[in-house]
């Protein structure tokens, strides 16, 4: 019996990862997804619980809902009885006895997950979780650079910016290691990361990145970051760790990756994003085509 939730990539077998990104690519053509719906969810009912902002995986978690025949209704804090002072875990008890498969979960608090798992018999899919795990992310962009390079074994991939409250560096970085990757971060020490036991080495600027990488994933700094003593200057973070266009320009055959949402002008120009070897537009194609392959390998025999 396969697992039911998808917490961290830490607990699938590198079969199993292959497996869902093989499935995948089923649904992707060269220029984006096919447009055809199947009926592999077909009857399966799933809850969006999204307590934090989001486009990408929100939007991309209902389209792969709806591609796989299954349905889904959206829960938002605002507006619930969250409001009135009812307890995250009493929401989940009321959710699961109107019959739902599965709960498809963002939250800020580290180990959110994990509770709502232990007390549920719904399938709970991460969906990004505090500074700690996000799951969907690391798959789709193991996917988007196995699609670059026919394999991930043997690739250098560079993570710059905030390492420190990433919880996509601490996913991608983990997931790309197992499957054989060489990983570097690159970032001031204020946002060095707290754990770099998958990453084997440290560059001082992006240039010099760029000149050993084959990848270069860029991560967002937050705006509240900027003029703080974490960014004290957005001037000197982009002389050193900002992909410009000058830079993306010298360095061609670096692909150039990005979770998204983008600070424009602040970690990556906007004209990077039309430049060929930016992956950032084919990333979030993937991203659907990665959440159709998990909903289908943890909830195609669910049954509550
Ligand atoms: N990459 C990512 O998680 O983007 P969203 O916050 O838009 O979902």
């Amino acid at each position: 019996m396969p697992a039911r939730h998808l917490l961290t990539t830490d607990d699938l077998a590198l079969d199993a990862i292959n497996s869902i990104i093989e499935r995948a690519w089923h649904f992707l053509t060269p220029a984006g997804l096919h447009t055809n719906t199947l009926d592999t969810l077909a009857s399966k009912r799933f809850v969006l619980a999204f307590f934090e902002p989001s486009t990408r995986t929100r939007l991309s978690f209902e389209s792969a809902v709806q591609r796989t025949g299954a349905s889904c209704v959206h829960f938002s804090e605002a507006g619930s009885s969250v409001e009135k002072g009812e307890t995250l875990r009493e929401t989940i008890r009321t959710i699961e006895s109107m019959g739902f498969d599965g709960i498809i979960v963002r939250h800020a608090e580290n180990g959110t997950h994990a509770m709502i798992a232990a007390q549920t018999s719904m399938s709970v899919i991460n969906a990004g979780e505090g500074t700690n795990s996000h799951p969907t992310q690391a798959l789709l962009d193991a996917s988007t650079i196995r699609e670059r390079y026919g394999s991930i074994d043997g690739r250098r991939v560079v993570i710059v910016g905030d390492l420190l409250h990433s919880r996509v560096a601490r996913s991608t970085s983990s997931l790309l290691s197992r499957m054989g990757s060489e990983v570097a971060w690159c970032a001031p020490s204020s946002l060095a990361p707290v754990d770099a036991s998958s990453m084997t080495r440290r560059f001082d600027s992006v240039e010099s990145a760029m000149q050993w990488a084959d990848v270069v994933c860029v991560l967002r700094i937050q705006r509240e970051r900027i003029v703080t003593d974490v960014v004290p200057d957005v001037d000197d973070y982009r002389r050193l760790y900002a992909v410009t266009h000058e830079l993306a320009s010298a360095y061609p055959d670096v692909s150039i990756m990005h979770p998204g949402p983008v600070n424009v002008g602040v970690e990556l120009d906007e004209t990077v994003l039309d430049m060929p070897q930016c992956l950032v537009h084919r990333q979030v194609t993937h991203g659907v085509a990665i959440r159709m392959s998990v909903l289908e390998h943890y909830c195609r025999s669910i049954t509550i």
